[in-house]
């Protein structure tokens, strides 16, 4: 089974970027401990992070007919783009929703999630545990999807 792990503009600075809300730790190590995530559950990890909204566009339209879970941290695509919205429901590929803050807990415009619209769980506020928890979920559906 292969995950498909995206993360939207500005993830590229984690660690460098608001580390008193986004943590220290690095892109590169978020992609280490997916990756990490996704062998232990026995599934193929492929990351992908863009500043581009158009590009994140084409790399879930990609995904159609090769990846088997989707989990997505939008950043701030999150609280505007229907084209990603579109594009999930397009490929119609399940997927979880991750955030790395407490987004409700946060400026008002970061409580709006398009994503959410299509996203079959939601979670926010954990850091990196998040992606696990997503990891995990996805994991333990598609296992069962192909028992069924
Ligand atoms: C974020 C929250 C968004 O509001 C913000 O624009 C981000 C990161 C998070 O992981 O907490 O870039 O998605």
């Amino acid at each position: 089974m292969r995950i498909l792990v995206i993360s939207g503009p500005n993830l590229n600075m984690l660690g460098i970027r608001e580390p008193e809300i986004y943590g220290k730790s690095t892109y590169l190590d978020l992609v280490t401990y997916v990756t990490d995530c996704c062998t232990a559950v026995g599934c193929v990890c492929d990351t992908f992070q863009s500043n581009h909204e158009g590009a994140i566009v084409d790399r879930i339209q990609a995904a159609y007919g090769v990846v088997d879970g989707i989990v997505i941290n939008p950043a701030a695509y999150t609280h505007t783009s229907v084209a990603i919205l579109d594009a999930l429901k397009a490929v119609a590929i399940p997927t979880v929703e991750v955030h790395l803050s407490d987004v409700d807990a946060r400026e008002e415009f970061r409580h709006i999630s398009y994503v959410s619209l299509y996203a079959e769980k939601v979670i926010k506020g954990k850091g990196f545990e998040g992606y696990k928890e997503a990891i995990d979920y996805l994991s333990d559906k598609l296992r069962q999807s192909v028992i069924e």
